[in-house]
């Protein structure tokens, strides 16, 4: 697909994602969060959901979390321009509640087809829960020993039309109190240079 067909894909996911009413987080979030980058990007960066500062812009990874966010992709030296962000869910849950599996199961659908559209050949799953739910959607349920035995090692998932790569790594926002864990972080991203 060239890019300018892409873009036109994703532009029609995010007139779905403006209108849908698929699960109950549309009736209070304020801004959908669809997700910003590259439309040709290598590399995809998800997270589990909006936050508040999200919610209120309606950019991915916009707040604190994002600032380490950003340090990381600069750690393998890329910008945020040419990278894919976005998140499982496109709604904020309310207080940051847990998404419940029916808001994720409902949700993920866009997910798929934003990994489609773009191709990239490696997702960056960012957290525990992102990590559980797209190692499980993703074909990959039987490698799901928990982050802190899998942060940074690649699999290749079999669920696209396509050969495509997970890695999981610990969640920015951990690192945002705890500098060992960004440390860590930093040097699992390293193994993103390779999908440059
Ligand atoms: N945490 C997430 O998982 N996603 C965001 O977009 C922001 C914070
Ligand atoms: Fe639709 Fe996803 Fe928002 Fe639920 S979270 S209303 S499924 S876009």
């Amino acid at each position: 697909m060239n890019i300018q067909n892409k873009t036109e894909q994703l532009k029609k996911i995010k007139d779905e994602v403006v209108a849908c009413t698929k699960c109950p987080l549309f009736a209070t979030r304020t801004l959908p969060v669809v997700g910003v980058g590259n439309h040709d990007a290598h590399i995809m960066f998800v997270g589990e959901a909006p936050g508040a500062n999200e919610d209120a812009t309606g950019v991915p990874f916009c707040g604190r979390a994002g600032k380490i966010l950003d340090e990381v992709i600069e750690s393998v030296g890329l910008k945020r321009e040419n990278v894919y962000i976005c998140n499982v869910l496109k709604c904020r849950p309310p207080g940051n509640r847990d998404p419940n599996p029916m808001e994720k199961l409902a949700c993920v659908d866009y997910l798929k087809r934003q990994i489609e559209i773009i191709q990239p050949k490696i997702i960056c799953a960012m957290g525990n829960h992102a990590a559980g739910f797209i190692f499980e959607q993703f074909g990959l349920g039987d490698k799901l020993v928990g982050i802190s035995k899998i942060h940074g090692q690649t699999f290749d998932s079999p669920s696209f039309s396509y050969p495509v790569k997970i890695v999981s790594l610990y969640h920015p926002a951990v690192a945002t109190y705890n500098p060992n864990m960004k440390k860590v972080l930093i040097e699992d991203a390293q193994v993103l240079k390779k999908f440059i």
